[in-house]
Parts: structure tokens; C-alpha cells; sequence
């Protein structure tokens, strides 16, 4: 099945594809890094996954969209100010995915506002609640009205981890076994640990040297260590989601950094090997193994990129503070300005 069947299936009683054009739809979608990752897909073209994963929204880092019908004979797009090239790769992606939603008989174009509050393509998820707040916005330029959880399958279309954007908190996104994938989309989960810090460290803002999507294909394709992949993943899933529930922040962590350890693994067994660790990279994590042997509970998760996410509790903030001097604090639980210590508000 292809993107654009997909896409008609959802908006076929709608009378979809007229975009309001003097309307400027605005949205905001928050970043996500997954406690339980997605690596590998049962079909490429509509990002169904292997397995269900997990993740927790990164509150207010994440994609603000403002999104209008463009005068020009292109799209355009303005991120954080800056026009972006039509021949950028950011450019084609972004176009590929708006031609799913191009159907009125007269063509059209958009003109997207972007605001990313994260650096872009640097393994931070910049690509998730991209797409998560694009189809946020065409929802309200189109007037479609759909339930979330359609909106997390079109997200989907554009990137996997983008269905797992469209809440904020804890969300699994359940891999589902339809071929259409009608039922492989984003669940919210109903729990809230205000204590719960992320620590982003971001050793680079440069887009990483090969793509989530390239990576993991190859890593399914050439890795002897794939065929365990699942196994692996439905046991973490199942601890993540109990310790989540029970609020055991150890089992969560310990359980997340060793998902993140294991999809690495994967990955430096691949052929090419892929490794996106830089020596900052490997030396923050050896600091959160020491910091665990001296008793302070933190871990890291990692994406497919060199920067890392620190977990810890709020009553650790002073020395995750002292022991990495960059950190940028993230509290997924609180709203945006809630003080977390005496010093420091949530950014
Ligand atoms: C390592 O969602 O970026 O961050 O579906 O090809 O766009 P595509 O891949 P993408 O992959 C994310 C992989 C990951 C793990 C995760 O977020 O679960």
C-alpha cells in the first residue's frame, strides 16, 4: 500500500483537500525521545515498525509551524529565520510529504514558518515533531477535524517516531499487525512523574552523519544481531511500562539505557558498522557509570546520534548540574516557567 492511499483512506469523507487559503494555521508539536526505541521496519514506505516503542515528550523543546498557501510556484520554508534552500534535503522531504496532501484540481503550494526549538538532525528527534506539527497544522488549514490518533498515522507517514508526538507525557506507539497500518499508531499513556528530569547533552549541533532511516534499514538487513532485536524490545517494553506505572525510576532508567546500549549494539554489528559516538560522547557516558557506582542514580539514553539524554529525579538536579556543566534540564512533566530548584527555572 502506498502513502497517498493511506492518506485517502483517512480523509475520504472529508472533503479534504480545499486549504483554506487566507488562513494561517499555527501549531506546536513537542520533541519525543523514545525510553523503548523503534529500529526497523516491517514496510518502508508507510514506517510500520518491527516492534512497539516507547517514549516521553520533551515538553517545550520541540516544532512550532506556521503554515499558509504560498504565492510562489514552490513551497517555501523559513526555519528558525532562515529561507530554506528547494534543493536542500530538508526542502525534499518536506515537499514529498506535502505532495501526499496536493489533491485540489488547481496545484498549490505552502509557505511553512518554522521555529525548531532543538537543533535539527542532530539525533534529538528535530524530525518527529516536525512532521507531528506540520500535520497538526494541516488539519486546521484543511479543516479536516481528525482524532488524534489519525493524526498520529499521517504523522507516521513522515517519519515513525512523528506518531509518537502528538502528546504530551508518556506515549507507546503500538506497532500493530494491518498491513494498511491503520493500526499502528500513538497511545498516550495516563501518567504524569513530575519528578522525571531529562538532561539533554548536545556535544554537536551537526546533522549526524547517516540518517535514523538509512541506518536502521541497513542495521535489519545486515546485523546478526537484529534477529534478537524483538525479543529484546518486548521484554523492555514490558518493565518500562511497569516501572512507568509504578513509579520505579531505576527499573525505567536502567531499563531505557540498556534498550539504547543494546540498539547500539545492533547497529556497530552492522555491515558497514554504524557508530555515532563521538570520544565526548563515550566519555559522558563512563561519567554516568561512575556517578552510578557512586551512588547517585542517573542514566543516559541514545538515539541515532552522538548527543545523550540524561535521566535522573529532580532531587539529583544539584549534582547532575555539577558533574555536567552544559546540561540543558528538561522537565517533561512540568509546565513551562514551574521553578525546578532555587536557581534555575525550566527552561
Ligand atoms: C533511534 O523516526 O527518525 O530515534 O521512520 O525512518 O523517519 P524514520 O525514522 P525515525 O527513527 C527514530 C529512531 C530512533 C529511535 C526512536 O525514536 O524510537
Amino acid at each position: 500500500m502506498k502513502p497517498s492511499e493511506v492518506v485517502y483512506f483517512i480523509l475520504k469523507e472529508k472533503k479534504l483537500f480545499t486549504p483554506q487559503s487566507d488562513c494561517i494555521a499555527r501549531a506546536y508539536a513537542p520533541s519525543n525521545i523514545a525510553l523503548c526505541k523503534y529500529w526497523g521496519k516491517r514496510d518502508q514506505q508507510l514506517n510500520l515498525p518491527v516492534t512497539s516503542s516507547l517514549s516521553v515528550s520533551l515538553g517545550d523543546r520541540g516544532s512550532y509551524v506556521a503554515l499558509s498557501i504560498s504565492a510562489a510556484s514552490h513551497d517555501t520554508i523559513i526555519l528558525n529565520g532562515n529561507p530554506v534552500e528547494p534543493v536542500s534535503a530538508f526542502a525534499k522531504r518536506f515537499a514529498i510529504f506535502m505532495d501526499l496532501f496536493r489533491h485540489s484540481p488547481a496545484p498549490f503550494y505552502f509557505h511553512a514558518e518554522i521555529i525548531s526549538t532543538i537543533p535539527v538532525g542532530a539525533g534529538l528527534a528535530s524530525s518527529a515533531c516536525g512532521f507531528a506539527s506540520l500535520v497538526l497544522a494541516l488539519d486546521q488549514l484543511f479543516n479536516w477535524q481528525l482524532t488524534p490518533r489519525e493524526l498520529s498515522i499521517l504523522a507516521r507517514l513522515g517519519s515513525g517516531s512523528a506518531s509518537r508526538s502528538l502528546w504530551s507525557g508518556f506515549v507507546e506507539w503500538q506497532c500493530g499487525e494491518r498491513v494498511d497500518g491503520m493500526d499502528s499508531h500513538g497511545i498516550p499513556l495516563d501518567v504524569i512523574w513530575p519528578d522525571l528530569c531529562i538532561g539533554l547533552l548536545i556535544f554537536t549541533d551537526k546533522e549526524k552523519p547517516i540518517s535514523s532511516r538509512v541506518a536502521m534499514q541497513c542495521t535489519l538487513e545486515t546485523s546478526p544481531l537484529y534477529h534478537d532485536w524483538p525479543q529484546h524490545v518486548a521484554h523492555d517494553l514490558a518493565l518500562i511500562k511497569q516501572a512507568i506505572i509504578q513509579k520505579d525510576f531505576n527499573l525505567l532508567a536502567a531499563t531505557a539505557e540498556a534498550n539504547a546500549v543494546a540498539m547500539h549494539a545492533t547497529m556497530q554489528s552492522a555491515v558497514p558498522a554504524i557508530d555515532y559516538c563521538l570520544p565526548a560522547t563515550r566519555a559522558a557516558m563512563e561519567k554516568v557509570w561512575q556517578l552510578r557506582k557512586d551512588g547517585i542514580a542517573v542514566y543516559f539514553t541514545q538515539d541515532a546520534g552522538s548527543n545523550l539524554k540524561l535521566l535522573f529525579l529532580r532531587h539529583d538536579l544539584a549534582l547532575v548540574r555539577q558533574n555536567f556543566k552544559h546540561v540543558e534540564v528538561v522537565t517533561p512533566f512540568l509546565s513551562s516557567g514551574e521553578a525546578i530548584d532555587d536557581e534555575h527555572k525550566v527552561k
